[in-house]
């Protein structure tokens, strides 16, 4: 049984005040608050089993390294992988991403090649890809929006060609919601013998992510979205494009030999983690994974549905605002416009209600100019918001239509 209060009860930071009101928090989809089975292991991380790993024989080291294997071994059933190789451990989805463009990117591609990403993808998704193509010659190509903001699948298959090496897409977008059909964009490019790399960082803390059933040749997301620490994200990759790929950075932990006439690499998954690693930040992802799926993803998707739902249906009774995202699939967010007020002061105006939203392009400008504004507001739902917070969030956007008439 999902207990929206039980489950509030475990977030410290939301029984706080702000300018005087009862914090709403909407900006789950920029960064999620923390559950105290989290911070309890971060605390523990640091206090009582601190090392450095995969360096010592001392228990220290030895605890360390355990807590931070078994972080990897729950982050591999999460999603499904085949096995601990395949999960990499980077500092977020955006350093996940470069990773695949950079290491994969750099050796596959050459002039007159094609790599496929929509025009709904976050900033992080287009600018590895654009730096990449810079080096290599191949040409990044962009897979419009219908006007609901979905991905019309008609030009998608269009675009794809013999020509198209790479296909990466964001699983759920950040600025409009939408849950895109990657399960079928996933097919499609694997026919015209495409690799696939998919954005999971707005989806993992939404819906079951299986990359096996899947079948995605990469699966990038952060911890911090998934009500887990900053710092830490994953790069899912399948062992065998991981195995081809070159090193992205060199230094400690990542070599098996190295002289003066040249190096050789350690086996999967530390060729891709030089340097000292977020140790305690991933014994944090652990436990956040941990307590996500105790809670399950049925319970957690009808809960938050409802509340877009619900959201959607309220705001709509605002006859000045525009929904910028109507998808039919679509998760979590509510991003609208509400002329003439701009939406940094709706933003302003709503923090002084003690509401957070997000404003601006949300690092997602192409899809503010496929829409034609420069920004939204965006109230974007986690596992603790209730329908008092959608109202709340009303009650605030009524005294904005007010002020701005
Ligand atoms: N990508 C994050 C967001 O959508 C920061 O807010």
């Amino acid at each position: 049984m999902f207990d929206v209060e039980a489950i509030r009860a475990q977030f410290p930071a939301m029984n706080q005040e702000v300018h005087g009101k009862p914090l709403v928090y909407l900006d789950s989809a920029a960064s999620t608050h923390k559950p105290t089975a989290v911070l309890e292991a971060i605390t523990d991380g640091y206090s009582v089993n601190y090392s450095n790993v995969h360096r010592g024989v001392h228990t220290l080291s030895q605890r360390a390294t355990e807590a931070y294997e078994a972080a990897r071994h729950t982050t591999k059933d999460f999603l499904g992988a085949a096995d601990e190789a395949e999960i990499i451990f980077t500092r977020g989805t955006t350093e996940s991403i470069n990773l695949v463009a950079h290491a994969w990117g750099l050796d596959h591609l050459r002039a007159g090649d094609e790599i496929l990403v929509t025009e709904m993808e976050h900033h992080s998704n287009i600018v590895p890809w654009q730096l990449v193509c810079q080096r290599t010659g191949a040409r990044l190509r962009y897979v419009p929006l219908l006007d609901d903001g979905s991905i019309s699948l008609d030009a998608y298959a269009e675009l794809l060609s013999a020509k198209t090496k790479m296909v990466s897409v964001v699983h759920v977008s950040n600025a409009l919601g939408t849950i895109n059909p990657v399960a079928e964009m996933i097919q499609m490019a694997h026919d015209v013998g495409a690799l696939v790399c998919v954005d999971g960082a707005q989806a993992v803390q939404h819906l079951a992510v299986d990359v096996a059933a899947l079948g995605c040749d990469f699966y990038a997301f952060s911890a911090h979205k998934l009500y887990g620490p900053t710092g830490i994200g994953v790069l899912y990759g399948k062992r065998e494009h991981l195995e081809a790929m070159s090193p992205y950075q060199g230094g400690g932990d990542m070599i098996r030999t190295v002289s003066f006439d040249g190096s050789t690499w350690a086996s999967l998954p530390n060729k891709f983690e030089a340097g000292t690693p977020a140790i305690v930040q991933a014994v944090g992802l652990g436990a956040a994974i941990d307590w996500l799926t105790a809670i399950g993803f049925e319970a957690i998707a009808s809960h938050e549905d409802e509340l877009l739902r619900y959201g959607t249906e309220q705001l709509q009774t605002l006859g000045a605002l525009r929904l910028v995202g109507t998808a039919t699939r679509k998760s979590s967010v509510l991003s609208f416009v509400m002329e003439p007020a701009h939406p940094s002061d709706i933003g302003t105006i709503l923090d002084l209600e003690g509401v957070a939203v997000r404003v601006g392009h949300h690092c997602a400008q192409p899809v503010m100019k496929r829409f034609g504004v420069p920004a939204t507001c965006r109230a974007s739902l986690g596992i603790y918001n209730t329908h008092a917070d959608i109202d709340r969030l009303l009650q605030g956007l009524r005294t904005c239509v007010k002020m701005f008439g």
